[in-house]
C-alpha cells in the first residue's frame, strides 16, 4: 500500500517558518507511524525526529498526528489512513520547534523540577509499601514523560499537566514526607481535579487512571 506523509520541515538557520514536505512511502498493515517515518528518512536523512525505545515506553517520539498528539511508535498507520491515504505529521504543539519534529522540551522538564519529582523520605519510614498504597501509586508512576498531556490539554491549575501526574503519585505515596501537602500547589479543586482526570484519561497514550487524592 502506498501513503503520503505529509512532514513539518523547519531549519532555524533558513525557515522563517515549518513548511510541509510530502514523501511517498510504501507501507504494511501492521506498521506503525514510527516505522513509516523510518522510511521518510531513508529517502532523506536531513529529517529530524526523536524516537529511541519503538514500544512505548521512553517518551521520546510524541508528535502531532493527523489530528491530535500521539505516539508515533504506538499508533498504526492503518488506523489514520488507507492504501493511498495521506498522514500529517507535526511537532507537538505548545512547545517551541528546534528542527522539524523536535521540540524544545525544557519547560516540560522545568515544570516537572518545580514540584519535586522524587520520594521526600518520611524520617525513619522502613520504605515498605502496603499494596493498597502501591495500587494507588501504579497508574501515576506508568507515566513515560512524552509531553503528549502538556501538548494536548489543561491542567485547569498552577503545574502542567505531566507535573501534576508526578504530583498526585508522590502525594499518595506513604513514604513521602510532604504526602497530600503537595496538592496546594495546584490550586486545584475537586470538581477542576476530576475534569483532568477526564482529559487526561482520553489523551494519555499510557491510559493513566489518576487515583483519589486528598486536596488539603
Ligand atoms: S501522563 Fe501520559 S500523556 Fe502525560 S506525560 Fe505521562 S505518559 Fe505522557
Ligand atoms: S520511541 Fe519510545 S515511546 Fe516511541
Amino acid at each position: 500500500m502506498r501513503l503520503t506523509l505529509r512532514v513539518a520541515r523547519y531549519d532555524p538557520g533558513a525557515d522563517v517558518d515549518i513548511r510541509m514536505q510530502k514523501y511517498l512511502v510504501e507501507w504494511e498493515r501492521q506498521e506503525t507511524v514510527l516505522d513509516v517515518l523510518f522510511k521518510a528518512w531513508q529517502q532523506d536523512p536531513t529529517l529530524a525526529f526523536r524516537r529511541s525505545c519503538r514500544s512505548g515506553i521512553c517518551g521520546s517520539c510524541a508528535m502531532f498526528i493527523q489530528d491530535g498528539p500521539r505516539l508515533a511508535c504506538q499508533t498504526l498507520v492503518g488506523d489514520l489512513a488507507g492504501d493511498g491515504g495521506e498522514l500529517t505529521l507535526r511537532p507537538l504543539p505548545g512547545f517551541r520547534p528546534l528542527k522539524d519534529l523536535v521540540v524544545d522540551l525544557d519547560p516540560f522538564f522545568d515544570a516537572l523540577k518545580q514540584v519535586i519529582p522524587w520520594v521526600l523520605t518520611v524520617p525513619g519510614h522502613d520504605g515498605r509499601v502496603a499494596p493498597e498504597d502501591s495500587r494507588r501509586i501504579e497508574g501515576p508512576a506508568t507515566c513515560i514523560l512524552c509531553g503528549i498531556c502538556d501538548a494536548g490539554i489543561d491542567s485547569g491549575g498552577n503545574v502542567r499537566p505531566a507535573a501534576l501526574v508526578k504530583n498526585v503519585r508522590l502525594a499518595v505515596d506513604p513514604r513521602d514526607a510532604l504526602g497530600a501537602q503537595r496538592m496546594k500547589v495546584t490550586g486545584l479543586t475537586e470538581e477542576g481535579l476530576q475534569t483532568f482526570r477526564q482529559l487526561l484519561a482520553r489523551i494519555c497514550p499510557k491510559g493513566i487512571e489518576l487515583p483519589a487524592v486528598a486536596l488539603e
